[in-house]
């Protein structure tokens, strides 16, 4: 069975290595970066395929697949202290780095790959946008979840643009949880996550357009109606997607 390092034990690791791993019968080993210290060692208390090993490079003696999953700005010095083999598979989470550069920083590697994965590959349920397909990383991520592959690397970053939506999703329904405390109610963040994660559901479970799937959920003259009316900014929001893609692009 394959085994994977970790170039970076931060949130996003932490989410893979426990897809990966736990009520999994025959986990696959796993080693670690040491920093996070307090995550590398709880990760390693936890599962028994999980070692965290001594320095970076430790990592790279011990697994062909690597995970980078450090953050964009230290990504180039990190790599740079690291030898490769021409037979590692490289496997980027880092946003904003391109493949050529990340060819450049990993050589002799030969086979590098762009992923987006998600928190939610904690329970095996992250879809990853992988870019170029490669079987190694598709194993990888398959076993967290499913895997899509963008038709190119600029298509990627629009993947990417398009997860950084996540906490403005979030911080509108805490404002709305927020405005029914205000209004008197005890159990507005309770109340408010779950019927939205039962809306969440449907949304997974739905195969048409999610424009559809909007005008279901509303009446013509009806209090939904009214809501979007008077919140819906389609130019706001594809503004700030643009301005998150330039940046993901490096522009
Ligand atoms: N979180 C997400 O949902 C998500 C999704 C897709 C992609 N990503 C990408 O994945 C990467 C990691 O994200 P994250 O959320 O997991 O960040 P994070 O929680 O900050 O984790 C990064 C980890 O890197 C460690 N680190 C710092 N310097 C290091 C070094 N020289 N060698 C090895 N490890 C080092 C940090 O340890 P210390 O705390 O000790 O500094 C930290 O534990 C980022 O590039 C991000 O763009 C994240």
């Amino acid at each position: 069975m394959q085994s994977y390092g970790f170039v970076g034990t931060g949130e996003l690791t932490a989410a893979i290595v426990e897809g990966l791993s736990s009520d999994v019968s025959d986990p696959p080993a796993v080693f670690l970066s040491p920093r996070n210290r307090d995550l590398a060692h709880d990760l390693a208390a936890r599962f028994p395929n999980a070692e965290v090993c001594h320095d970076n490079q430790q990592v790279l003696d011990r697994a062909d697949v690597v995970v980078i999953a450090v953050r964009p700005q230290i990504v180039q010095d990190v790599l740079a202290e690291l030898t490769f083999r021409p037979e590692h598979v490289v496997v980027s989470a880092v946003a904003a780095t391109s493949l050529a550069q990340l060819h450049e920083w990993a050589a002799p590697a030969r086979r590098v790959v762009r992923s987006i994965p998600l928190p939610t590959a904690s329970r095996r349920a992250s879809r990853t946008a992988v870019f170029p397909d490669d079987p190694d990383a598709r194993a990888l991520f398959e076993s967290v979840g499913d895997v899509v592959v963008p038709e190119d690397e600029t298509a990627l970053a629009t993947f990417s643009a398009a997860t950084a939506t996540f906490s403005a999703h979030l911080a509108q329904l805490a404002a709305i949880a927020n405005w029914m405390a205000d209004n008197g109610v005890s159990q507005a963040d309770a109340y408010v996550a779950h019927v939205y994660g039962e809306l969440g559901r449907t949304l997974a479970d739905h195969d048409g357009t999610l424009g559809e799937l909007a005008r279901k959920h509303e009446t013509p003259g009806g209090i939904n109606e009214q809501f979007r009316t008077a919140s819906q900014d389609d130019d706001r929001i594809r503004r700030g997607l643009d301005d998150v893609l330039t940046r993901v692009k490096g522009q």
